[in-house]
């Protein structure tokens, strides 16, 4: 049950035809969005695709150049930014110094004149569990422990909608898993609408109950996290959310429930379903984890692909998984992820092995070939691994 101390309700948020232009910059191009009231919604993408501009635009801290803002099912494009029922949390929380942990959170209360502010703000307080340190100063705290109070200190005026900023992106990785579940059970119990802004993919999934995936100023693919990790549509999310390992090929026949794409001379078959363009060239893919590996050639099977032989290029060790790439002649490098079942890895270097997968965990995607994944690296996301087959691939060309 929601806890409708800090909210009648959370209130929908509706973006319409949102366009930002900034002086020589398109910043956001034509945004349609419904977040429903009550929701987690993740806006992810990386550095610079407008997410930070959609936030400000929400708050009443950017006028949009065109387009319509609806909070609650009202319209608030042209209200000022102080009467909207919003309030944000950045990542530097900037909580004031010189005040208690009490007065920072009360603060904003006594401003606007409401009555029992101290009340108010021990209840809050108590949500996100500081209220033992209500006297404490800031600096006495931790960052975990800051970042909650900033929470509070935006709860504590009973916005419908809470607009978080990269909230977390100042904590080490540990503080910032825990604040991750903090944040979602605290979502829970008060019922507000959380739109939550970030470049890390892992955050966006684990938290949020939609995610919208932003590039340039545009909703590539919006939906529930394990649909979007699921059936990427296009090749910047295929990458962007996980890893993807694609290839590209032209269409050779389409028969009942899957198409056969041709990929330098290896015939792959993806569900039709799943796949968003059924003639011509295409890209189509397969995630890591649903490849399996095999030292001998297995033998043709009905609705499973098979690549091979190819040669194990590099093993890396990361405790509940081992990932090989695997260089297959013709094709390139075949990122897999496999378990842990046994100690260590299973295949070494050198060895040569065999990729399989079933039909039905392939994905054929929108863009045209030519066009595909084609975006620069957010240094600060799981791109890394995406730069090191980016290498391997300028390796192999070399070779
Ligand atoms: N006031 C401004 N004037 C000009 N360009 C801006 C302004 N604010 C943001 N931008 C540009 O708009 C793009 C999106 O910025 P932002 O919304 O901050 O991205 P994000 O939060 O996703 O990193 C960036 O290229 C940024 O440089
Ligand atoms: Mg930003």
């Amino acid at each position: 049950m929601a806890d409708r101390t800090f909210a009648e309700a959370g209130a929908d948020l509706e973006l319409v035809g949102i366009h930002k232009r900034f002086p020589g910059f398109t910043a956001i191009e034509d945004l349609d969005l419904v977040i429903p009231a009550g929701s987690f919604f993740a806006l992810l993408g990386p550095s610079g695709c407008g997410k930070t501009t959609t936030l400000r635009l929400v708050a009443g801290l950017e006028q949009p150049t065109a387009g319509r803002i609806l909070i609650g099912g009202k319209d608030v494009t042209n209200v000022k930014s102080f009467k909207r029922p919003v309030n944000t949390v950045f990542q530097s929380y900037a909580l004031f110094p010189h005040m208690t942990v009490l007065e920072n959170v009360a603060f904003g209360l006594r401003r606007r004149r409401i009555d029992n502010p101290l009340v108010k703000a021990h209840e809050a307080l108590r949500l996100v569990e500081l209220d033992h340190l209500a006297s404490r100063r800031p600096q006495q705290l931790s960052g975990g422990q800051q970042q909650r109070v900033a929470l509070a200190r935006a709860i504590v005026n009973r916005p419908a909608l809470l607009l978080l900023d990269e909230p977390l992106g100042a904590l080490d990785l540990k503080l910032r898993r825990q604040m991750q579940s903090e944040l979602k059970t605290i979502q829970d119990e008060v019922g507000l609408t959380f739109l939550h802004v970030t470049h890390d993919q892992e955050e966006a999934m684990t938290m949020a109950d939609t995610v919208a995936v932003m590039n340039k100023g545009e909703i590539e693919q919006m939906g529930a996290p394990e649909e979007l990790y699921e059936l990427p549509k296009t090749a910047f999310v295929a990458n962007f959310l996980g890893q993807s390992n694609l290839f590209t090929g032209k269409v050779t026949s389409s028969s009942g429930n899957s198409i056969v794409v041709d990929v330098a001379g290896v015939k792959i078959e993806v569900p039709k379903d799943r796949a968003q363009r059924h003639t011509g060239d295409v890209t189509i893919g397969v995630r890591p984890e649903k490849l399996m590996l095999t030292t001998e050639a297995p033998k043709p099977t009905p609705g499973r692909n098979v690549l091979g032989p190819g040669r194990v290029m590099d093993v890396s060790f990361s405790g509940v998984s081992t990932q090989y790439l695997i260089a297959i002649p013709g094709i390139g490098p075949v990122s897999v992820f496999a378990q842990n079942m046994v100690f260590g890895p299973v295949v070494h270097e050198g060895a040569e092995v065999w990729v399989s997968w079933t039909v039905d965990h392939g994905f054929g995607l929108v863009d045209e070939p030519e066009a595909a994944p084609r975006f620069a690296p957010d240094a600060d996301t799981a791109a890394i691994a995406t730069q090191t087959r980016k290498d391997l691939l300028t390796e192999i060309e070399e070779a």
